[in-house]
């Protein structure tokens, strides 16, 4: 299967973005899905037009806003407030921030706040945070009374560009990460630019991580826009870069995953550097290493593989390297021992029959999926890094 997006639609024909426009106006990119499509929009300081996308998008009743500690302070009260005002009974859960929150015993304690709130099947569901709460609520949606509707607002970059558009559900179990989920689309996305500039550096450039993996795997000219816009990419204040970049990532994701919701193929292609990605992350400790931390590393690892099986050139190994490293990210994990990341990987989701698969890219721009790495040369790989 082949992507339909054009090498480089939408950060080139998308018109001049300022931060007025941006708030005046949503960069909307579709999900086509049948009768499940919905629409992401992007802007900047439209968090209060949230009430009006929901009743655009024939949401009625009651409405169960999710966000944490972090995100709640900042952000709940016009979340609230314009739900409010487009004529919504509105209830906050508020959960703890990190990792940890997705968590079974998250999930029954969500279950228990949806009936207190007076939930029915004609009520919805919002997700105001990161990745963390955008799985979570998702999953508590896709299963609670068997699906009711719900409304991801991402607040992280990561969340904004992967998370929260595709529909990927899900909760941690202490043997490994996300599995447990459902596959459940949202009704629609509101990405607001300016959130970002509350979200600790960290996390910010945890974001770019999953930014740089679309160029890697789908879209070379992206890719050596991003190599070119570091400094810009770095100021999370940029909203105009931003909202380029943030639509170029969620139109490529829409294209996937209209092709391929759940991952019967094509879709696998995102998962680039997440193999080892996840592994790190579950050896470190969650939250340890942040999830888009485990992927700069499990890049780096797929790349230096990439030259071994697919036919990666040196140069273009160095150029993956380099843009993760120019983006302050971490691109080893010394320290772990081969031992304990190996065990990770043997309960990842990607693991068939105790062998882990990789997306690999042959070229920068292209990517294959379902590859395996024999087994002295994903140690060495790893004791190379
Ligand atoms: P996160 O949700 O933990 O957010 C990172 C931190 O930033 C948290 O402390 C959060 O409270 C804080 N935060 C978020 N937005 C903020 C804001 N605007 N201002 C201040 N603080 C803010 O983590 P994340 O990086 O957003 O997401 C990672 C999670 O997403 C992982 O669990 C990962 O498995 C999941 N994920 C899911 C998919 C998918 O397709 N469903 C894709 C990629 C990652
Ligand atoms: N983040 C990988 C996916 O949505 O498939």
């Amino acid at each position: 299967m082949a992507l339909k997006t054009p090498g480089h639609s939408f950060w080139l024909t998308c018109p001049p973005a300022s931060l007025y426009t941006l708030r005046a106006m949503l960069y909307d990119v579709p999900v086509n899905l049948g009768e499940r499509s919905y629409g992401i929009h992007i802007g900047a300081g439209v968090l209060d037009r949230l009430g009006g996308l929901c009743a655009e998008a024939d949401l009625k009743g009651k409405c169960l806003v999710i966000t944490d500690e972090n995100v709640g302070g900042h952000y709940a009260k016009t979340v609230l407030e314009s739900l409010e005002t487009a004529g919504y009974s509105v209830c906050l859960a508020t959960l703890p921030a990190g990792e940890q929150t997705k968590s079974g015993d998250q999930v029954f304690e969500l279950y228990s706040r949806c009936i207190e709130s007076g939930l029915d099947r004609h009520s919805f569901i919002v997700a105001l945070g990161g990745g963390v709460i955008g799985d979570l609520a998702g999953y508590v949606a896709a299963t609670y009374l068997r699906g009711i509707p719900f409304v991801q607002v991402p607040t992280s970059l990561l969340a904004m560009v992967d998370s929260s558009v595709g529909g990927k559900t899900g909760i941690n179990l202490p043997e490994g990460k996300n599995l447990v989920g459902a596959f459940y689309q949202p009704r629609l996305v509101l990405a607001d630019l300016q959130t970002l500039s509350t979200l600790a550096d960290r996390e910010y450039r945890a974001g770019l991580a999953e930014v740089v993996k679309y160029g890697i795997i789908h879209d070379a000219p992206f890719f050596q826009m991003l190599e070119e816009n570091i400094a810009g990419l770095l100021n999370a204040g940029n909203v105009e870069l931003l909202a380029k970049v943030v639509g170029r990532c969620c139109e490529i994701k829409a294209d996937v995953v209209a092709q391929d919701e759940h991952e019967g193929g094509l879709r696998a292609i995102l998962n680039f550097g997440h193999t080892v990605g996840h592994a790190v992350e579950k050896v470190a400790g969650y939250g340890e290493i942040v999830h888009g931390e485990g992927v700069s590393i499990g890049s780096v690892f797929a790349a230096r593989a990439s030259v071994e099986l697919s036919g990666l050139s040196m140069e273009e190994c160095q150029r993956i390297e380099k843009i993760f490293m120019a983006l302050e990210l971490p691109v080893n994990a010394r320290g772990y021992k081969w031992t304990d990341l190996r065990a990770a990987l043997a309960v990842d989701k990607k693991t068939i029959a105790g062998m882990p698969k990789f997306v690999l890219v042959p070229e920068i721009g292209k990517s294959t999926i379902g590859n395996e790495i024999p087994e002295p040369l994903m140690e060495q790989l790893w004791n190379d890094l």
